[in-house]
């Protein structure tokens, strides 16, 4: 037990002497993951809420995908896209006709693929809509989330994401959250190309519009001939108890962004779905990636998606999301430590009773850990819990046993 306690301060003094220091993790050293599980270099096993931010809704290690990704790995990894390769070809197919869209364009990280989708949304705009050149404008919604990158971040509200690195690129503006009025007025100026939105916002705390809200969004980007760029990397792939979370408005963006789950946690896959009309604006040579679409990821991904279908994540989300929801309502009439919880599916969130600049929700998670399940609290007092969508009924309520045992026995500090 000593030998193991010193490998997880090892492995922490390490990562903090020689890691840069972007990241503030819970002290917790994983070495192994199976289905809904995480164990520590101490072999203390943890219930996973976090999901590596819904990267791994199929569970950790699933092992069809781990076997397509052994299987190709042995055959071939990347030839760069100088070349074809047989398997890139089949996975734009599989995701074409899994989200109904002419066209697919593979990247690796979900900012990449964010970057992909502004770039497709420029170009349709001078190139259709007839926009005059350098004067495009996306329109983005306040709290938004989409990736690190300058570009991103330069339509981002939050000052940690955007503070010290600007000078900011120009092009987008910035509406109020789920305000219709807001959006219309936003829409009608005829140098808009698109309205870029997460359908539910994940990292600003689980934030879910008006219903009606992305239906009307919908159809005021058809009425102003606006595209609809949908950032599905957390919301999509089953997440929410539908494919997409656009799903649920019978809602289809002209621009779907997916990244995370695609690869069921195994290596960074994200895409780009368009029809024709947008995607081919692109020509050859004016976009790309050495690692996109290789095609160790193009067969990871289809086996991912197999897998999602399959054993219907969606479904088994949709189910345990309700009973998830009613339990944390229950101990809510038993604590004063908890104001809210929220969502859809098995994206949810406690709020937990507090300014967003105590530490409470951090000690929470602590006490969490200690536990034995693992949370992270998003943007201060609000804890985001997001299992892998293959957990069983039983182990979400023993889930949700120890989340009641935590707040009930809960001393602020
Ligand atoms: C909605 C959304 N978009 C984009 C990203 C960025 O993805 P990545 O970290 O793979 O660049 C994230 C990551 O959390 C996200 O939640």
């Amino acid at each position: 037990m000593i030998g193991t306690r010193n490998a997880s301060q090892d492995a922490i003094s390490l990562e903090d002497k020689y890691g840069a220091h972007n990241y503030h993790p819970l002290p917790v050293v994983l070495n192994k993951g199976e289905g809904v599980f995480l164990w520590g270099v101490d072999g203390k096993r943890y219930y996973d809420f976090l999901s590596a931010y819904s990267a791994v809704n199929q569970g950790h290690c699933h092992p069809r995908i781990v076997n397509a990704l052994i299987e190709q790995a042995k055959q071939l990894t990347l030839t760069s896209r100088a070349f074809y390769n047989d398997k890139l070809g089949v996975a734009e197919k599989y995701v074409c006709d899994t989200f109904g869209y002419d066209k697919a364009l593979f990247m690796n990280s979900g900012a990449e693929a964010n970057e992909t989708a502004i770039k497709l949304a420029r170009k349709w705009g001078y190139q259709v809509k007839g926009i005059p050149e350098n004067e495009a404008v996306i329109v983005a919604v306040s709290q938004n989330f989409h990736g690190r990158t300058t570009t991103i971040i330069s339509a981002s509200t939050d000052p940690s994401a955007r503070t010290g690195f600007g000078p900011y690129m120009p092009g987008f503006r910035i509406i109020p959250f789920d305000d219709r009025a807001a959006l219309e007025s936003a829409l009608n100026d005829p140098n808009v190309c698109a309205l870029w939105m997460e359908p539910i916002q994940g990292e600003a705390g689980v934030f879910i519009p008006q219903p009606g809200y992305l239906k009307a969004a919908a159809e005021l980007c058809s009425r102003y001939n606006v595209l609809l760029m949908a950032d599905e990397i957390q919301t999509g792939i089953a997440r929410t108890g539908k494919m997409l979370a656009c799903d649920h408005e019978n809602v289809r963006p002209d621009l779907l962004i997916l990244g995370k789950a695609l690869s069921g946690g195994m290596l960074p896959v994200s895409l780009v779905l368009a029809d024709d009309e947008v995607m081919l604006v692109i020509k050859p040579g004016e976009h790309g990636s050495t690692f996109g679409g290789n095609p160790l990821a193009a067969v990871v991904c289809v086996e991912a998606l197999e897998v999602v279908k399959e054993e219907d994540l969606a479904g088994n989300a949709a189910r345990l999301g309700v009973v998830f929801r009613q339990r944390i309502t229950e101990l809510i009439s038993r604590t004063k430590l908890i104001s809210a919880v929220r969502g859809k599916g098995l994206l949810n969130a406690i709020v937990v009773n507090d300014t967003a600049e105590s530490s409470t929700a951090w000690d929470i998670c602590m006490s969490l850990m200690h536990e034995g399940l693992l949370a992270k609290p998003t943007h201060g007092n609000i804890i985001r819990l997001a299992p892998p969508l293959v957990i069983t009924e039983e182990q979400l309520h023993e889930c949700c046993d120890i989340i009641e045992r935590v707040f009930l026995a809960f001393k602020k500090k």
